[in-house]
C-alpha cells in the first residue's frame, strides 16, 4: 500500500533532523526534503550560511542539498511551515526532543512525551493522503502503540497511516560521517503486509547510500527497545572503565593499559574505554533513566537498579574529580584563579548539554575559586545560560551573579595566565601535547571532515611562563603527555593514574 518515497518530511530541525535530512537529501537527489521546525531562529540559521550547529563536514553537505549547483537542482528546504510539509509528504520522520520529564509522574526518569504527541497530531489533522510516520526520535519502547492510537482516531476517514521506528545512532562531532558509512540502519515495522511494505520504502531511501546488508529490519518493539540498549551498554562501558580509573589511582596501575590490555580482547573491543572525567550529552543519562524508569514500571526493581547505577557511578566520578583538584590544591581555591579549557561534553561539537564541564564549574565555583573557560567552539552566552542559577554558583554566600566568580575567553593562553591550576574536561585537539599518531590507512580512506579541530595545538610553554607556582594541570581526558609537562615544571594529575 505504501509505495516509493517521493516526498520526505522531518519535524525538528536539531542535531539529528538537520543532519540526517542533509544526508538522505544528498544522497538521493530525486527526493524532496523539507525540514521544518517550530522555532523561527534554528530554521533562519538552517537557511544561512551560519548553521545552528557545529558539526564537521556539515557545511558542505547542506549547502550542496539546500543551494544546488550547476548539476543538481535543490532538494533540500527548511521551514517553519509545518503544515503544507506534512500535507505533501508521503513520509514524515519524528526527530523531536524527547527530553528527562521534570515534573510529574516519573519526573527525573521518564523521558518528555509531548513534544512527540503533538508533533503526532499535527500529522493526523493536516494528513490528507497516506503517510508513512518514522519515529527518529528516542522513545520509550511502546510508543509506536500510542502514536498509531492517536493517528488513527484523529485521522481523516481513508488516509492510513503506517508507523515505523527508525532510532539514530549518530554521534554528535561525528555525525556526518557516521551518517555517511553507519555501522547499520535499523528499521522496525508492525510485522505484516502494510508495515513491511512501508519498512521496505524507507529501506529504499537508505539504500540511496548504504549498502543494504547493512539496512536491518525486525520488529516496532525490538527497533525501539534496541536504541535505549545500545545507548546503556555504551555508557554502561564509560562507567565501568571510569569504576576502574579510580582503582588504578589507589593503586598505581594505569587505565590507559588497563583499557588496552582489556580492549585487544576482540570479545570486549576497543571503542568506548577512554576513562573521562565522566560522560556527557544529552542521551546517555537520558535515555539510561528512561529504561530505569521503564523497568521499575515493569516491576523490575533489580533492573532498574543496575542501569541506575551507571548513571551513579558517572556522577561519582564527575565529583570524585573534583575532589581531587581540591585535595592537590591545599583545599583552598578561594579566590584562586583555574583555567578550564573545554566546555563541550566532547570535542568537535559546540553542545554543552549535561557536559561534565557544568557541574565541575558549579562545585569550583562553590569552593569560591575564580574560573576562567576556553573552549573553541561553545559561544559564550551558551556557557552564561548553562551556568546561571546553577546551584552553589549563585549560593555562595555574598554572591552576586555568576560573573563574579567566571569569565569566559576566547583563547588559551588569557584563560591561563596567572592560573594556580588547568582544568581540562574536553578532549579538543589544540589541548594536547601528545606526538600526533599517523592516520591509519581506513582513517586516512574514511570521508570524514576537512576541518575537525581548526585552531594550532596550544604552547604549553608560553602557558608555563604566565602560571603561578606551583603550577597545576588535571587532565581530565587523559590528553596531554604527563611526562613532558611534568619537564615544563607542571604537576600533572590525570585520570586513573596515579598522582
Ligand atoms: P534537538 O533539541 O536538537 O532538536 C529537536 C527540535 O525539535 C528542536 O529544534 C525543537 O524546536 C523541535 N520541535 C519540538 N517539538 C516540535 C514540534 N511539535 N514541531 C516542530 N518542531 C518541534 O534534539 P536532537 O538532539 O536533534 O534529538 C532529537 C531526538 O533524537 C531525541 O529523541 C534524541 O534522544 C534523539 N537522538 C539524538 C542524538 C544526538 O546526537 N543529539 C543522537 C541520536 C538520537
Ligand atoms: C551517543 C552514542 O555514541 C550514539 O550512538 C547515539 O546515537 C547518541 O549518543 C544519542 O543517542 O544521542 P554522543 O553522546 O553524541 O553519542 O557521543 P559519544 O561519543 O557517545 O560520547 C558521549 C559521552 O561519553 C561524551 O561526553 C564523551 O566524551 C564520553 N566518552 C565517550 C567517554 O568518556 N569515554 C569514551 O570512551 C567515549
Amino acid at each position: 500500500p505504501h509505495g516509493r518515497v517521493q516526498n520526505i518530511c522531518c519535524i525538528g530541525a536539531g542535531y539529528v533532523g538537520g543532519p540526517t535530512c542533509a544526508v538522505i537529501a544528498n544522497k538521493n537527489p530525486h527526493l524532496k526534503v523539507t525540514v521544518v521546525d517550530l522555532s523561527q531562529p534554528r530554521i533562519d540559521a538552517w537557511n544561512s550560511p551560519h548553521l545552528p550547529i557545529y558539526e564537521p563536514g556539515l557545511q558542505e553537505i547542506v549547502e550542496l542539498a539546500r543551494d544546488g549547483s550547476a548539476d543538481r537542482k535543490p532538494n533540500l528546504f527548511f521551514s517553519t511551515d509545518v503544515d503544507a510539509a506534512i500535507a505533501e509528504a508521503d513520509l514524515v520522520f519524528v526527530s523531536v526532543n524527547t527530553p528527562t520529564k521534570v515534573s510529574g509522574t516519573g519526573a527525573g526518569f521518564a523521558s518528555e512525551l509531548s513534544y512527540v504527541e503533538s508533533a503526532i497530531r499535527k500529522i493526523a489533522e493536516v494528513a490528507t493522503t497516506d503517510k508513512i510516520v518514522v519515529e527518529k526520535s528516542t522513545v520509550p519502547v511502546r510508543t509506536a502503540d500510542s502514536m498509531r492510537e492517536i493517528l488513527s482516531a484523529i485521522g481523516k476517514p481513508g488516509v492510513r497511516f503506517e508507523v515505523l521506528s527508525n532510532p539514530e545512532f549518530l554521534a554528535e562531532g561525528t555525525a556526518i560521517p557516521d551518517l555517511l558509512t553507519p555501522d547499520r540502519i535499523l528499521i522496525g515495522s508492525l510485522v505484516n503486509e502494510s508495515g513491511l511494505s512501508a519498512a521496505s520504502a524507507l529501506a529504499n531511501v537508505y539504500a540511496g547510500w548504504v549498502p543494504r546488508d547493512r539496512i536491518i529490519t525486525m520488529n516496532l518493539w525490538s527497533s525501539e527497545l534496541a536504541k535505549l540498549a545500545a545507548n546503556a551498554l555504551l555508557a554502561q562501558r564509560i562507567s565501568s572503565i571510569n569504576a576502574l580509573s579510580a582503582i588504578c589511582e589507589a593503586t598505581g596501575a594505569d587505565v590507559e593499559e588497563i583499557a588496552f590490555a582489556c580492549g585487544t580482547d576482540t570479545r570486549i573491543g576497543s571503542k568506548m574505554l577512554r576513562a573521562s572525567v565522566g560522560f556527557g550529552g544529552s542521551c546517555f543519562k537520558k535515555d539510561i533513566l528512561s529504561l530505569t524508569y521503564i523497568s521499575e514500571t515493569l516491576h523490575l526493581p533489580e533492573v532498574a537498579a543496575y542501569w541506575r547505577s551507571v548513571v551513579d557511578i558517572n556522577e561519582y566520578q564527575k565529583d570524585r574529580f573534583t575532589n581531587r583538584i581540591i585535595t592537590c590544591l591545599y583545599n583552598s581555591l578561594t579566590n584562586k584563579k583555574i583555567a578550564v579549557l573545554g566546555f563541550s561534553y566532547k570535542k568537535d561539537t559546540g553542545d554543552t548539554r549535561e557536559s561534565a564541564a557544568i557541574s565541575i564549574i558549579k562545585n569550583l565555583a562553590g569552593e569560591r575559586a575564580k574560573i576562567s573557560i576556553y573552549d573553541p567552539k561553545v559561544e559564550e552566552r551558551q556557557i552564561w545560560q548553562d551556568l546561571q542559577g546553577y546551584g552553589n554558583v549563585s549560593s555562595v554566600a555574598g554572591a552576586g551573579s555568576v560573573k563574579d566568580f567566571v569569565t569566559v575567553e576566547n583563547n588559551v593562553y588569557d584563560a591561563c595566565a596567572d592560573a594556580h591550576a588547568i582544568i581540562i574536561l574536553t578532549e579538543w585537539d589544540e589541548f594536547s601535547n601528545k606526538a600526533i599518531a599517523k592516520p591509519t590507512a581506513a582513517q586516512a580512506n574514511k570521508p570524514t571532515n576537512g576541518h575537525a579541530s581548526t585552531n594550532p595545538r596550544m604552547d604549553w610553554s608560553r602557558v608555563a611562563d604566565t602560571m603561578k607556582r606551583p603550577m597545576f594541570v588535571f587532565d581530565g581526558r587523559n590528553v596531554v603527555d604527563a611526562r613532558a609537562l611534568e619537564e615544563l615544571g607542571f604537576r600533572v594529575e590525570c585520570i586513573g593514574k596515579p598522582g
